[in-house]
């Protein structure tokens, strides 16, 4: 029997977030630890909290994991560690050990998909130099994928969203897409290649974006993932206190990612991301509907979106390129704050 995971959701990846609405208020009932050594808490809904052992060491913690975005356990559960363990590299952290979330339904699935999508994460995590060394399994349809994972930071080389300061320019390593092309997928309307393509870029490891953002000392940075290239930019603007600018027309896209959206490819995490951060951006006169619905589009697996110095820009430009990351772009740049704190433009 051919296994199709993609038979069993919805929506998938990122794109099953809860609404960030929703989380907003979910997350005002949520207590905040006091303690001097969480030196990134949840206040700043950065991409993992860090907390200080001593002064030469911080441990970065975070967690991922969602339903499936492909039908392929095996390459399921490389997406799903990929995703996972990028929240270390945005934060400037070497990941090292992991733990397995797998919600699986064993009366539904034979045995063989599970071991697969597990065999995906490990191999995903040995690229990355993680060991997983524990997990837990809840018997849940349809199935869901993740991982906890711990990594090291010297405490003063944290990589936070904070840390924008105006005059950066910022620079996004991946092509942005993959929730539209992947609605596409659903609806029989995208390209196999670009479903190739997304695939391919859900499963690059964030890591070599993150040895740069180290070497060039990078202070502020995240990863796109299920807020959108704007819900992020604007996270980041929000916890830094400046404003963001965007150029959309800069933003490097997955193959037919604009005229899909005129055939009516817009996943419906598109909406609930812009309605929601829409009340503090600027929409430039010029930009048009498409890439509006892009800025919003949920990344699952996304590149890092990073700050650059302008000295720096154009080295650091050339080493991402050298570095694999062929699409790494200058999108926009980081401002005084302004009226609101983003600004997207065309
Ligand atoms: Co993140
Ligand atoms: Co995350
Ligand atoms: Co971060």
């Amino acid at each position: 029997m051919k296994i199709d995971l993609l038979q069993m959701v919805e929506y998938g990846g990122c794109s099953a977030k809860i609404p960030p609405k929703q989380l907003e208020e979910i997350l005002k009932y949520l207590p905040v630890p006091i303690d001097p050594d969480i030196l990134v808490g949840i206040d700043t809904h950065d991409d993992a909290g860090v907390y200080r052992v001593n002064n030469e060491l911080a441990l970065v913690f975070t967690t991922d994991f969602f339903p499936p975005v492909c039908s392929d356990p095996y390459e399921f559960g490389q997406i799903a560690a990929a995703n996972s363990i990028s929240d270390i590299y945005a934060m400037g952290g070497d990941p090292v050990i992991a733990l397995n979330i797998l919600m699986f339904p064993a009366s539904k699935l034979p045995i063989t998909a599970f071991a697969e999508i597990l065999r995906g994460g490990f191999d995903k995590a040995s690229e990355a130099g993680v060991r997983i060394i524990g997990g837990h399994t809840i018997d849940d349809s349809p199935p869901k994928y993740g991982l906890a994972v711990l990594g090291y930071v010297h405490p003063e080389k944290i990589i936070t969203n904070a840390a924008a300061k105006p005059g950066d320019n910022l620079i996004l390593t991946k092509r942005i897409g993959t929730g539209i092309i992947l609605a596409g997928q659903r609806l029989g309307m995208a390209d196999e290649s670009d479903i190739a393509e997304v695939k391919r870029l859900m499963k690059q490891l964030n890591n070599a974006g993150a040895a740069i953002m180290k070497k060039n000392n990078v202070k502020g940075a995240t990863d796109i993932t299920g807020f959108g290239l704007g819900g992020h930019a604007l996270k980041m603007a929000t916890a830094s206190k400046v404003s963001i600018g965007i150029n959309m027309k800069s933003v490097p896209l997955i193959g037919k990612t604009y005229s899909l959206i005129d055939e009516g490819c817009i996943p419906g995490a598109s909406f609930t991301n812009l309605e929601y951060a829409g009340r503090d951006i600027d929409f430039s006169d010029g930009l048009d509907y498409n890439l509006k619905m892009i800025a919003f589009d949920a990344q699952t697996s996304g590149g890092l979106l990073m700050c650059a110095s302008p000295d720096k820009t154009d080295k650091m430009l050339e080493e991402l390129k050298a570095a694999g990351l062929p699409d790494a772009a200058v999108i926009g740049e980081v401002r005084k704050s302004g009226e609101k704190h983003l600004y997207l433009y065309s």
